[in-house]
């Protein structure tokens, strides 16, 4: 097995019995049932775990149960099995420092709220000008100041994004769970918000969980990068990213140890790809045609 991949367990900011965990699953599995009668197995079994402060990725085939995933961990769907558990306690709801962020940020945001507002939308518990200091705050970690007053439509898809992240963080979670955050935006744009999320996740002691198809960006950004098998989906392997920080996306991206780790990462994809047959779902009994996965 190579040098990189390695136990379950790895902490930024410390190893051993101090890595106190935030986040763990165990034998998580999920099948959606249709209404023809067919079962589309999504998640076969995932265990993981995410400590406080550490940034994962995780990666994996399209359609093999990734935001599936993400939605079970955050208390959004509920596992046909297994176990979850949040700060030491079962996952049955979205816990309240727990802060997502999905890709569609054109349908995550109000069009009829300027960016302040959005970012002060979900901190209704607070005074006013508590949370008006909070989105500033926010908005300036994510450089959009100069905007604050503007809507939604009047931004570019990446700043649409960083409004999306601020409101995120607006609520000073202790976790944030981001579903392929930067799909929508240009290569230009994506760089520098994946820089960004990096500073913000650094500087806030962030427990981060990063789902992407992007192997580059769950190298750059992750601690640990979680590789998942196509569905119904389970943990093939665990790879530690042993890259100091801070990580500057040129240099990072030119050492031979990531060119290592992303090789590493895309030859288990491809070859659990290549080996294992589409899965089809489970046919209803009067014979009807079962859907099969995308
Ligand atoms: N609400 C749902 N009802 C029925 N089937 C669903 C539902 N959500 C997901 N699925 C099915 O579960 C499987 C996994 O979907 P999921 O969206 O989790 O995959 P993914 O890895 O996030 O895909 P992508 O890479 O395209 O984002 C797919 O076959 C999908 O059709
Ligand atoms: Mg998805």
């Amino acid at each position: 097995m190579p040098e990189a991949i390695k136990g379950r367990q790895h902490d930024r900011q410390a190893t051993g019995p101090a890595a106190a965990t935030l986040l763990e699953a165990r034998n998580i599995a999920k099948c959606f049932s249709h209404p023809n009668g067919t079962v589309t197995p999504a998640i076969g079994d995932i265990a993981l775990s995410l400590a406080k402060g550490e940034f994962v990725a995780i990666v994996g085939p399209s359609g093999c149960g990734k935001t599936t995933l993400l939605r079970c961990l955050c208390g959004l769907l509920k596992p046909d099995s297994g176990t979850l558990s949040y700060a030491g306690k079962p996952v049955s709801d979205v816990p309240e420092d727990v802060a997502v962020v999905f890709q569609e940020y054109n349908r995550s945001l109000f069009p009829w709220l300027s960016v302040r507002r959005n970012v002060e939308f979900g901190l209704n518990k607070l005074s006013k000008t508590e949370r008006r200091a909070r989105a500033e705050e926010a908005l300036t970690r994510v450089h959009l100041t100069d905007v604050i007053e503007h809507y939604p439509w009047q931004l570019s898809g990446g700043m649409q994004q960083r409004v999306a992240i601020a409101r995120a963080v607006a609520t000073q979670p202790n976790l944030l769970l981001m579903d392929e955050p930067f799909a929508s935006v240009d290569a230009q744009t994506r760089i520098r918000l994946e820089t960004m999320t990096a500073s913000i996740s650094t500087e806030l002691g962030l427990a981060t969980l990063l789902i992407t198809h992007d192997i580059d960006e769950a190298v750059f950004l992750a601690d640990r990068v979680i590789v998942l098998s196509p569905r119904p989906s389970s943990v093939l392997a665990e790879v530690v990213v042993d890259i100091p920080r801070p990580r500057t996306e040129l240099e990072v991206k030119a050492m031979p140890r990531f060119q290592e780790y992303r090789r590493l990462i895309h030859d288990l994809i491809v070859a659990k790809q290549s080996d294992t047959p589409d899965v089809v779902d489970t046919p209803a009994p009067d014979g009807t045609e079962p859907e099969r996965s995308p």
